[in-house]
């Protein structure tokens, strides 16, 4: 008997089947299926071999043999196309997939921009020391913005003050006299004729000049303006809540100071500085004791009632509170730079 052909069929067989093993793909089982089970593949091969066999039981058994490595073959195929082709299916699928959950995780949240986060705080602050909050128009008259606030025609002080006017001027006002208000103090004013006192009140909003934008100018800014009126009210109070209000909004390592100045409207006047914890002092404001012309034009007696006003530059704040170096960066629009407060 040629008992090598029995050895070469378990010899092609297991070599099948370590071969099935292997495959990666669909397209390598394909070529298996070939060189295995084809025409020319190693299986028929063999079984051209069987007609050289001396014996019928000799024929038999290798028949058999062969056979049964042909089933073997063909089933151990079969199981690996399968599991190939599931693989395959499932890794286009998973490739295929269209992950929503990324578009709904995706968009960036927004959040208010610094300046009025700043604006926002500051009312807190101020709510918390029992002041109430009010606002007034941003196109103004020249009575509110100047007259009432002790400058009249041609006061020197108006010229610190680079006014826009609007060609509207209504029916009542005279040319030249609507204006984009140029500071929150008109609202003093406005409170004045509104509210009997005691007042403590503060007015945040926006005003306009006609400042060439540098590292700590806008011709577009805010500012929030203070009043308190009351009976007995002197310069201490005013020192005292100014000082207040500089640990509540900067920190307890943060102070002020004031130091004479000139306002129209106010008398005494002081700007006011506020302390770095590093030592070196900044100016955030103008502040003084309500002048009697400015009480008179709110209606009020001034012989009854005295009082302290203040009026500080929020986008300065702001830009005091982060530490940034050009004011003009609070205002590019750069979602890099506004993101990060
Ligand atoms: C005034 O506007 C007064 N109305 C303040 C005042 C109110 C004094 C009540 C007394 C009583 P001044 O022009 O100095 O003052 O402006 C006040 C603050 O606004 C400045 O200290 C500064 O912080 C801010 N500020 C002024 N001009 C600009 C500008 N162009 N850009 C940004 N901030 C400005």
């Amino acid at each position: 008997m040629d008992s090598s052909l029995l050895d070469d069929v378990a010899a092609a067989r297991d070599a099948g089947l370590a071969r099935i093993a292997t495959a990666a793909s669909l397209d390598d089982i394909a070529a298996v299926d070939a060189e295995l089970l084809g025409k020319k593949g190693s299986l028929a091969l063999l079984k051209t071999r069987l007609g050289s066999l001396a014996t019928v039981d000799e024929k038999k058994a290798a028949g058999q043999a062969l056979n049964a490595a042909t089933q073997a073959v063909s089933e151990a195929l079969d199981a690996r196309r399968t599991a190939l082709g599931r693989a395959e299916r499932s890794a286009r699928l998973e490739a295929e997939r269209f992950d929503l959950t990324e578009e709904l995780t995706a968009p960036r949240r927004g959040h208010s921009h610094l300046v009025t986060q700043a604006w926002q705080r500051l009312e807190d602050v101020f709510i918390g020391l029992g002041f109430q909050v009010a606002e007034g128009p941003e196109v103004e008259t020249d009575f509110y913005n100047f007259e009432a606030l002790n400058m009249p025609r041609s006061h020197p002080a108006r010229s610190g003050f680079d006014t826009l006017f609007t060609d509207y001027h209504g029916e009542t006002a005279e040319e030249g006299t609507v204006l984009l208000r140029t500071h929150t103090s008109p609202v003093q004013i406005r409170v004045m004729q509104t509210i009997e006192p005691p007042i403590y009140m503060v007015m945040p909003g926006r005003v306009f000049r006609r400042d060439t934008p540098d590292a700590t100018h806008m011709p577009v800014f805010h500012q929030i303006e203070g009043l308190v009126i009351d009976r007995g009210i002197t310069m201490a109070h005013l020192a005292g809540t100014i000082d207040a209000f500089t640990k509540a909004f900067f920190g307890g390592a943060f102070t002020s100071r004031l130091r004479p100045n000139y306002f129209p409207f106010t008398e005494p006047s002081a700007e006011f500085d506020i302390q770095r914890p590093d030592g070196s002092w900044i100016e955030l404001g103008g502040c003084g004791m309500v002048h009697p012309n400015v009480l008179r034009a709110g209606g009020l007696d001034p012989e009854e009632w005295s009082g302290f006003a203040f009026g500080f530059g929020i986008d300065r704040m702001a830009r005091e509170r982060h530490g940034i170096d050009d004011i003009r960066d609070m205002y590019s629009n750069d979602i890099r730079f506004i993101e990060q407060f």
